[in-house]
C-alpha cells in the first residue's frame, strides 16, 4: 500500500478500506496525461524559480523514463499504489530521490486529476471527431452513388411516398453532421486548464497558470479555483453528445436490421460483418448492428450515472467524483468502438437497388401523387383524397397497383383521369418532381451533395 498521506495517521489503513478507496485499477489509463501534466507543472516550477534548472531537467527526464518504463513493460502499474498520481510520484522519488519530492509543490491531486481528465477527454473528443468524419465520408460515397436508387419512404413503418436511398442516407448524414458540430462546441467550452487551483483555494506560491495552460494547449486557465476542481459539466456534456451519437447509430442499425431481414432484403450485410447460428444452418445474423443498438443503452446508463453522482455534491472536491472515471471511460470506449465498426459495416454493405424499387412500386407510394394529379385537373384535394382511397381499395381487391388499372377502370371512379396519369404517377416522376430544397429529387440532391462535400472538405480537425 503506497500512500502519499501517511503522516497524519497513526494506524495503517484497513485493507478493505484501501481497496475500496483506490482508483488505480481504472485510472492507470491516465498515465500518459498525468505525466504530460506533471512535466508542464515541473517546467513552470522551474520558470518561477521553485526548482533549479538542474532539478527541473532531472525531473523531466525521470518523468519521461517512467512513461517509457511502463510502455516497455519494465515497470508495472500495480494495485499496490492508490492511484495513478501516487504511482508516478513514487516512481519519481525512486528515481531521483529528494528532488522527486518537490514535484507536488503548489499542486493537489484535486487539480491534478481535474487536469488529467480534461486532457484525456480532450484527446477522446478529437478521436471521436475523426471517427465521425470518416463515417460522414463513407455515407457521402453511398449518397453520391444512389441519387437514382428509388426506395419507399416510411411513416409508422408503413410505405408512404417514394424517396431515394441517397435521400434516406442523407437524413443520417445530417444527424452525424450535427454530432460533429456538437463535439466542436464541447471542445471549445472545456478547453481550459484547471491546474493551479490546488486543493480548492489556489495556492500561495506564485504559480504561472498561463504558462502551464499554454504549454498544454489550452485556451486559458480556468477562472475559479473551486469550480476548477469540482466541474464535471464537460464530461456530462460529452457523455450526452455520445448518447446522441449512439442514438443515431442505434436508429440506423434498427433500419439496417429491418432492411437486412428476409422479408425486406433491401441490403445485404457483408459476410464478414454477420454471424451464424450454432443450430440453424441457414442463419446469417446482423449481430454487429444489434450490438450497437444494445450498447446505446449502456452509454445512456453511463451518462445517467454521472448525472446522479454530481447532483448533490457540495463544493468543492468530494471523493464521489472519482466515480466519474469508469462511466466516462466506458462511454468513450463503447462509442469509439461502435463508430469504427459501424463505419466498416456501412462501407462493406450491399444495397439491393432492384428490390428497393420493386418495394416502392408495390405499396401505393404514388397515391399522394395520384391525388395531386386530380387536384391539378380541378378536383378539390379532399375529394381527390377520397377518390384515390377508393381506387386503392379497388386495387387491393384486384391485386394490382394504381398504374396497372386501365384508363377506363380509373374513369369509372372519377372522370377527371386522362391518359397522362400514368406519366404523373410513375415512380421516377414521383421522385423527380420533389424538387424543393431538402427533397429527394436527383436535382435537389445534387445541391445537397455539393454542400455536404464542402462540409467534409472544410471540416475542423480538432
Ligand atoms: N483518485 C482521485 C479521483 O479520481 C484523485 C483525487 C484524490 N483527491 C483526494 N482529495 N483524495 O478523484
Amino acid at each position: 500500500m503506497a500512500q502519499l498521506w501517511g503522516g497524519r495517521f497513526t494506524k495503517e489503513t484497513d485493507r478493505k478500506v484501501y481497496e475500496f478507496n483506490a482508483s488505480i485499477s481504472f485510472d492507470k489509463r491516465l498515465i500518459d496525461v498525468d505525466i504530460e501534466g506533471s512535466k508542464a507543472h515541473a517546467m513552470m516550477l522551474g520558470s518561477i524559480g521553485l526548482l533549479s534548472d538542474e532539478e527541473k531537467d532531472q525531473m523531466l527526464n525521470a518523468l519521461d523514463e517512467i512513461l517509457e518504463d511502463v510502455r516497455s513493460g519494465r515497470s508495472e502499474i500495480t494495485l499496490e499504489y492508490e492511484d495513478v498520481h501516487s504511482f508516478v510520484e513514487a516512481k519519481l522519488i525512486e528515481k531521483i530521490g529528494q528532488t522527486g519530492k518537490k514535484l507536488h509543490t503548489g499542486r493537489s491531486r484535486n487539480d491534478q486529476v481535474a487536469l488529467d481528465m480534461r486532457l484525456y477527454t480532450r484527446d477522446s473528443i478529437k478521436d471521436m471527431k475523426a471517427g465521425i468524419t470518416e463515417l460522414l465520408k463513407v455515407l457521402l460515397d453511398i449518397i453520391s452513388a444512389n441519387t437514382g436508387t428509388v426506395m419507399p419512404g416510411f411513416t409508422h413503418l408503413q410505405k408512404a411516398q417514394p424517396v431515394t436511398l441517397a435521400h434516406h442516407i442523407s437524413a443520417y448524414f445530417e444527424m452525424f453532421r450535427r454530432d460533429a458540430l456538437r463535439l466542436d462546441d464541447i471542445y471549445d467550452r472545456m478547453n481550459y486548464c484547471p491546474l493551479g487551483a490546488g486543493a480548492l483555494a489556489g495556492t500561495t506560491y506564485p504559480l504561472d497558470r498561463d504558462f502551464v495552460s499554454e504549454k498544454l494547449g489550452f485556451y486559458a486557465p480556468t477562472a475559479n479555483s473551486m469550480d476548477s476542481v469540482s466541474d464535471r459539466d464537460y464530461l456530462i456534456e460529452y457523455l450526452s453528445a455520445l448518447s446522441v451519437i449512439m442514438m443515431h447509430m442505434s436508429r440506423f442499425c434498427e433500419e439496417i436490421i429491418i432492411w437486412n431481414s428476409n422479408e425486406y432484403r433491401f441490403v445485404t450485410i457483408d459476410d464478414s460483418f454477420a454471424t451464424g447460428s450454432s443450430i440453424m444452418p441457414q442463419k446469417k445474423n446482423p449481430d454487429i448492428a444489434e450490438l450497437i443498438r444494445g450498447k446505446c443503452g449502456r452509454v445512456y446508463g453511463d451518462l445517467m450515472a454521472l448525472l446522479v453522482v454530481m447532483k448533490g455534491l457540495p463544493l468543492a472536491y468530494n471523493k464521489d467524483m472519482q466515480e466519474d472515471k469508469e462511466s466516462a471511460f466506458d462511454a468513450m470506449d463503447t462509442v469509439s468502438g461502435s463508430i469504427e465498426l459501424f463505419t466498416c459495416m456501412m462501407r462493406s454493405m450491399t444495397f439491393n437497388a432492384g428490390i428497393m424499387r420493386e418495394s416502392a412500386a408495390k405499396g401505393f407510394t404514388n397515391a399522394t401523387d395520384a391525388a395531386d394529379y386530380l387536384v391539378r385537373k380541378g378536383v378539390p384535394f379532399r375529394d381527390a383524397h377520397g377518390i384515390i382511397g377508393r381506387i386503392v381499395v379497388y386495387c387491393l381487391n384486384n391485386s394490382k397497383s394504381i398504374e396497372d388499372c386501365s384508363i377506363d377502370e380509373l374513369r369509372q371512379i372519377s372522370p377527371a383521369f386522362d391518359d397522362d396519369i400514368y406519366e404523373h404517377i410513375s415512380l421516377d416522376t414521383c421522385v423527380k418532381k420533389r424538387l424543393t430544397k431538402g427533397a429527394p429529387s436527383p436535382d435537389a440532391m445534387e445541391g445537397y451533395i455539393a454542400d455536404a462535400r464542402g462540409f467534409i472538405e472544410n471540416i475542423r480537425i480538432l
